[in-house]
């Protein structure tokens, strides 16, 4: 009878081994622990034994039986597992949401420079680019500010550590975008129409009002007859489109070397409506440009007939205007790349 017990264990844990299913386990389960199984047969049979039989036989058969026991448990265990990996293996769900793909955006001063643009290139001008580092004759000499001319002190400039035989430094980073007007008179016939958007340098210390680099948009008209009813004209569509209907609008006298009349353009103050107050300086009026008819001297330069042509021109400073519309009190917070404040446009 032990021998039949080996025998029964060996076979049984065998079989054990080749099983793969939780199905397959219970059949095993019921064959070899069941009540019609040789184990339990061998332990009804017990009682028919005499004492001493009966004690080796049942220590051994009762030991058969919780070895078989256990395997089945740890057998079951192991399926259980396997089946589990397999699962979480398969486990695609097609429900979740997506992972938000993270957006970028324009950043605010391309944003005004893109509306600005809209808005002229809406009245029949064209988009023309020039280099940020310029020779000093388009920013300065081209445009009627000679070299002894005080109007270059207003303009702290930053020249390139580059000189000629003769000791000049010729180049420079621009300090306005109106030498790009200087190329477009010696490059293009007119009829011309063109703003000019880009970059400018200022050798200035940083405050919340001055900044090294800003940006700004130069326009140009050429043709012939042209007044400064149009300039007034297109300025004046322009302020409408970009700050609202019912702004008013002032033009008052200015001077800029290269242009003759000059005038400087201001719009009634956002805050306070032409009341006055901080922002304005308490006179109600805020300038936003300068402009005027383009002095005869640069569009002689480039070859272009005084006589015949007649032209307006003009020069927006960016940085203002979204500090304006949106009340913006520090031009550093534009080049500071905090993203907290980029998201809000
Ligand atoms: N370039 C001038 C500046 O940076 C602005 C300006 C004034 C541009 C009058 C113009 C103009 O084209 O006509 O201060």
């Amino acid at each position: 009878m032990i021998k039949q017990l080996e025998e029964l264990e060996v076979n049984a844990l065998q079989e054990l081994e080749g099983i793969s299913s939780i199905k397959e386990l219970e059949s095993w389960r019921v064959r070899h622990l069941g009540k019609k199984s040789e184990l339990t047969g061998v332990l009804r049979g017990l009682a028919s034994l005499s004492i001493e039989e009966r004690k080796v036989v049942g220590a051994r058969a009762n030991e058969v039986k919780a070895n078989l026991e256990s395997s089945l448990r740890q057998k079951e265990q192991a399926l259980h597992e396997a089946q589990l990996a397999l699962a979480t293996r398969e486990a695609i769900d097609v429900t979740l949401p997506g992972r938000p793909f993270p957006m970028g955006r324009l950043h605010p001063i391309t944003q005004t420079l893109h509306e600005i643009c809209d808005i002229f290139s809406s009245m029949g001008f064209q988009v023309v680019e020039g280099p940020d580092v310029e020779w000093g004759y388009y920013n300065f000499e081209a445009l009627n500010i000679p070299r002894e001319h005080p109007a270059r002190d207003d303009m702290s400039t930053s020249w390139i550590d580059f000189e000629t035989e003769s000791g000049e430094r010729p180049m420079l980073l621009r300090t306005h975008t109106t030498s790009v007007t200087a190329r477009v008179v010696e490059t293009m016939e007119p009829p011309i129409r063109v703003i000019e958007p880009g970059r400018v340098y200022r050798y200035e210390a940083t405050d919340a009002t001055h900044v090294p680099m800003f940006h700004q948009i130069d326009g140009l008209a050429v043709d012939r007859g042209i007044t400064m009813a149009d300039l007034k004209g297109t300025l004046y569509e322009f302020a409408r489109r970009f700050f609202g209907e019912d702004r008013k609008v002032r033009f008052r006298c200015d001077y800029f070397p290269f242009v003759e009349p000059g005038v400087e353009m201001a719009i009634e103050c956002l805050v306070c409506g032409g009341k006055g107050c901080r922002l304005c300086g308490n006179s109600g009026w805020i300038e936003i440009l300068g402009a005027g008819m383009t002095h005869p001297e640069v569009l002689r330069r480039g070859d272009i007939d005084p006589e015949v042509y007649t032209s307006f021109a003009f020069g927006i400073g960016i940085e203002r205007l979204p500090m304006l519309r949106y009340g913006i009190d520090d031009i550093r917070l534009f080049f500071g790349s905090d993203l907290r404040f980029l998201r809000q446009f």
